[in-house]
């Protein structure tokens, strides 16, 4: 029973040959007393056929049903003219069976391979083993197999190592909640699954190595979304040594390559900006480039302005007021326009004025808009030059709170991008710099942007009189709008070290709790060190076209981390819970 050929071998090349065949029945099709199933294996799909003169095994083929697995035997012969199938490798031929086994039947299956769309992600989830068997998700995870092996290569190829990091460990403060594991032998005392392996792979260049990776797994539970999983892998590397432009030059390089080996991708070159010309430009630090729409500050045209939406903000210095300009706008109908000013709502923009520009030699009078009969004359003028507005074009305002404006226009560009079709390439990689090292949480505390091991650009001292003026030599990739990496130069030096945490209100004794491996490693010869990490789920998801993270992993959670198919969570049997010296408070155990 061992076959002799995979599916996709079967060509024309063995026409007169006996053959076998191993595989799942995709479609079983009962034509006048002839059956033909379409058998699949993991590389493609060739057509057997039963017929009723071998009335064995034609009646065993009557009794099989879709994803039966069966043996197969037979002689490869050239399909009858006209039923060729040019979309299939094996399409010219099939194999007239002389023996079927059935290697194990299969209970009907809940819904077709070719019709998951219309079940819905939950059945999918809760059979995952048959959504793995769509050549879609075989494709993704095939192509995420390459692309490992490809990085895995590069890096090796430049002296990295691979190291593996503990997952039974404590907190690393990555700004998500933990993921904790009683301890048995520490009653009381939990483990932290690791956020990232930030902690460790610092160590180990203290430890000597100075060129580390790891695909390493990652646990954070915070709200999911479609590019978000609890958890997850990053490619996570630190150098020695390093300074930011030589990691993000091997970074460059290496994404590069692996486009091109596994997509045939030329990515070209990586633009890089800065943290604040991101946000003054786009509204966020991981703009979408390949969408040629912009933000452009006109605060200080309205500083004078008697329209209150206007000159309120243009004079707050925590507000701004940007234009977005959209060539060829005038395509956009008034019922966009209303649902644009509702969808920027959901940021908390308090409306979206705009300005259609029909005729701009005319001036005002060429201009319509609800809002110009509140504005001089001079300052529509001004805006008219500042802005080069052509015919068609429409503007778009956000007046209002910095991160207000920031957020509702940096979505709208995105949408408006979408429904005018404006995208400009395929991809647009690039990266974001200098980026501050606290920003204010809403509470008025300082939290860093990346984590607190990211080396600002001035002294300890500077960075106490002022922590919100200091930049760091942090940097992120970003992919066509989505955030594929982010890593930094780190602090390598105690007191600075201190000084951070202090700044954060990490006491000593706290600091020496949650990560005083470290603080010790930085005293006893730590070289100076960077390093980044690339989500790789996120990655396989863009260079797959997927729109959701869960189609590039084989066993995901859903959007409220749970996994459908082992249904885990689950809960723990009560002899486990004494171990570990566990009982519920305000929660009914279930028996
Ligand atoms: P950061 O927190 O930015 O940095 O994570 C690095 C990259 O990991 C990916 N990522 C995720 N992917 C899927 N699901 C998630 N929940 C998720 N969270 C993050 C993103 C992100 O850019 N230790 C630092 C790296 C360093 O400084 O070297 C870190 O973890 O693509
Ligand atoms: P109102 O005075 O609220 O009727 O608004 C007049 C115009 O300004 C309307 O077109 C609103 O959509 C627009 N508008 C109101 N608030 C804002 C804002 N914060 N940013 C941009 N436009 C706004």
């Amino acid at each position: 029973m061992k076959r002799t050929h995979k599916c996709n071998q079967v060509t024309a090349a063995l026409i007169g040959q006996e053959i076998t065949i191993s595989g799942w029945i995709q479609r079983r099709r009962d034509h006048g007393g002839v059956i033909f199933f379409d058998v699949r294996d993991e590389d493609g799909l060739v057509q057997v056929v039963y017929n009723p003169e071998s009335k064995d095994i034609f009646s065993m083929a009557e009794t099989c049903r879709n994803e039966f697995v069966i043996f197969s035997k037979g002689v490869v012969s050239e399909r009858p003219v006209g039923t060729a199938n040019d979309n299939l490798v094996t399409g010219e031929v099939e194999i007239i069976a002389s023996d079927l086994q059935i290697l194990n039947p299969s209970l009907p299956i809940p819904f077709q391979l070719d019709e998951y769309s219309s079940v819905g992600e939950e059945t999918r989830l809760k059979f995952r083993f048959l959504d793995l068997r769509r050549t879609e998700m075989q494709d993704n995870l095939r192509l995420r197999s390459k692309v490992s092996t490809s990085l895995r290569s590069y890096l090796a190829n430049e002296d990295f190592i691979e190291i593996e990091t503990p997952l039974l460990t404590k907190a690393t403060p990555e700004g998500a909640r933990d993921y904790l594991v009683p301890s048995r032998t520490f009653p009381g005392q939990f483990f932290a699954l690791p956020q990232s392996p930030q902690l460790f792979k610092q160590t180990l260049m203290a430890s000597g190595f100075e060129k580390y990776f790891q695909f390493a797994k990652c646990f954070r539970d915070e709200d999911l979304r479609a590019d978000r999983q609890p958890e997850f892998t990053q490619l996570d590397i630190e150098m020695s040594f390093a300074d930011s432009k030589e990691v993000m030059s091997l970074i460059t390089k290496m994404i590069k390559q692996v486009f091109k080996e596994s997509l045939s991708v030329d990515l070209g070159d990586f633009v890089e900006i800065t943290y604040l010309e991101a946000i003054e430009k786009y509204g966020v630090d991981k703009p979408d480039l390949r969408n040629p729409l912009e933000l452009v500050e006109v605060k200080e045209l309205f500083k004078e302005c008697d329209f209150k939406v206007f000159s309120e903000p243009a004079n707050d210095k925590d507000s701004r007021i940007a234009a977005i300009k959209v060539p060829n706008g005038k395509l956009l109908t008034r019922k966009q326009i209303d649902e644009y000013t509702e969808f920027v709502g959901n940021y908390g923009a308090k409306g979206l004025a705009y300005i259609r520009v029909e005729d701009p030699s005319k001036g005002k009078e060429g201009l319509q808009s609800p809002i110009i009969k509140f504005i001089e004359d001079s300052i529509i003028e001004s805006l008219i030059e500042t802005l080069e507005v052509q015919e068609g074009d429409i503007i778009f305002f956000g007046a209002g709170k910095r991160n207000i404006v920031n957020d509702s226009l940096a979505a709208l560009r995105d949408l408006v991008a979408k429904d005018l079709d404006l995208l400009t390439c395929e991809w647009a990689p690039c990266w974001v710099v200098d980026f501050p090292m606290f920003e204010k949480n809403k509470s008025g505390e300082l939290t860093p942007l990346h984590h607190p091991f990211t080396a600002p650009n001035c002294t300890a001292d500077e960075l106490k009189d002022d922590p919100l003026s200091a930049l760091t030599e942090a940097y992120d990739i970003v992919l066509n709008g989505t955030e594929l990496g982010g890593g930094s130069v780190r602090i390598h030096d105690r007191l600075m070290q201190e000084t951070v945490l202090k700044l954060l209100n990490i006491n000593e004794k706290e600091a020496e709790e949650k990560f005083g491996f470290l603080i010790s490693a930085l005293q006893h010869g730590c070289p100076p060190h960077a390093g980044l990490a690339i989500g790789f789920d996120r990655m396989i998801m863009l260079m797959t076209g997927s729109d959701s993270i869960r189609d590039v992993i084989a066993f995901p959670k859903t959007q409220t981390a749970s996994c459908l198919l082992t249904e885990a969570p689950g809960q723990a049997a009560q002899e486990q819970l004494e171990e570990l010296h566990i009982r519920f408070h305000g929660l009914e155990k279930e028996d």
